[in-house]
């Protein structure tokens, strides 16, 4: 067996329980390439599984039972292909998304279904586009739930709550391409990352918030925070065409009130939000958006990659033995995605 390396976590804290370890390759399936990772990215779901967050629902596929190896992106070279994953070869660039699960992408190798990867052309380094693929299928995913799309978006006014953050900055870019009128929520400190990634107008919601925020919105994006979720419904027309927020209380009802009064309570929040968004936009479809493996965004990703590349500023670059910084670097929210190399010394 070939020898890697992997990021254990080794059981929910706080402060991460991170250890380095050797172990064996993870074997390949026939619909599989194996690839060496050369950057993988720690996402906030990353730092808020390491916590024990989603201990319930992840629970069921096995992602909440530590020791874990956490992380979805990846950005690496294929070293082996399955004997039906024929269109990847040897030595390729690839970046992509594993499933959530308990053996994740913090490691020196994954094992990836072959439609979940893309092709990585010359000129892009392998940090810069690992953290890519978990938030653009994410905001993929988002668009397409209430059907946000080049078609749709073009002269529509979108507003996009937590702008700034890794989704908000991909869904500024996709919507301002496609000829949107984008409105960015962040904090007034990163109105002109903003407003470089496509935004038009710009609200401060540290300062007066939502309540001066335009509205007879066509579509509104909540990547921000729950708390905010009925009024960034409130900005939308009564023509629109839907809200998806990526930051609804499901995983975490389930975490704090069991199966029962989760499901109780999760349920009675979706309809509460429903009934409030169709009082207001009859039409508007209401999406609570979750990450899974979507080959149609990584193909989509991959054509972007190739015409008219999208990117996210890295803050954080170091080796995976350093992941302990990583995951602070998120936890603190401070600037750029944070990146592990599973190649780099730990003296660098
Ligand atoms: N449901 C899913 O499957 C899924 C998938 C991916 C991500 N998510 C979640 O979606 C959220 C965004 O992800 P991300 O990767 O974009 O995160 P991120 O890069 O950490 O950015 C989040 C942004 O939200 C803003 N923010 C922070 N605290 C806020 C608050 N209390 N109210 C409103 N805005 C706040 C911050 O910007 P400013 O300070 O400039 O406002 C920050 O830039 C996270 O909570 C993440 O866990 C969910």
């Amino acid at each position: 067996m070939m020898s890697a390396t992997e990021l254990l976590c080794i059981a929910p804290s706080e402060t991460p329980q991170l250890h380095l370890q050797p172990c064996e390759a993870p074997r390949m399936g026939g619909h599989e390439v194996l690839v060496r990772v050369h950057a993988t990215s720690v996402n906030p779901i990353d730092v808020k599984r390491a916590a024990g967050y989603g201990r319930r629902l992840l629970g069921l596929k096995g992602a909440a039972r530590f020791p874990l190896v956490l992380g979805n992106d990846f950005a690496g070279e294929v070293l082996a292909v399955g004997k039906h994953a024929a269109r990847w070869r040897v030595g390729q660039r690839v970046l992509g998304a594993l499933p959530t699960g308990p053996r994740g992408a913090h490691s020196s190798h994954v094992a990836v279904h072959l439609a979940l990867m893309c092709e990585l052309p010359l000129g892009h380094d392998f940090a810069s586009a690992c953290v890519l693929p978990y938030s653009f299928t994410t905001v993929w995913r988002a668009f397409r739930s209430i059907g946000l799309g080049p078609d749709t978006a073009a002269g529509q006014s979108v507003l996009v709550h937590g702008a700034s953050g890794g989704l908000g900055l991909i869904a500024l870019q996709l919507l301002s391409r496609w000829g949107a009128r984008v409105t960015a929520v962040c904090s007034a400190r990163h109105f002109d990352m903003c407003g470089q990634m496509g935004a038009h107008d710009f609200i401060d919601r540290l300062g007066a918030g939502l309540r001066q925020a335009p509205a007879k919105q066509h579509a509104s994006l909540n990547f921000g925070s729950w708390d905010d979720d009925a009024a960034v419904m409130r900005c939308l027309a009564p023509s629109a065409i839907g809200h998806a927020t990526a930051v609804h209380p499901l995983l975490a009802s389930f975490d704090a009130l069991g199966w029962v009064g989760g499901a109780r309570h999760a349920i009675g929040a979706w309809h509460a939000h429903r009934r409030m968004l169709r009082a207001q936009s009859p039409q508007a479809k209401l999406s609570w958006t979750v990450y899974q493996p979507d080959a149609d965004a990584i193909e989509a990703l991959g054509a972007l990659m190739h015409q008219d590349p999208i990117g996210l500023p890295v803050g954080l670059n170091v080796p995976l033995a350093r992941g302990a910084q990583a995951f602070d670097h998120v936890a603190q929210q401070l600037p750029g995605r944070a990146v592990m190399n599973p190649g780099l010394s730990e003296r660098k």
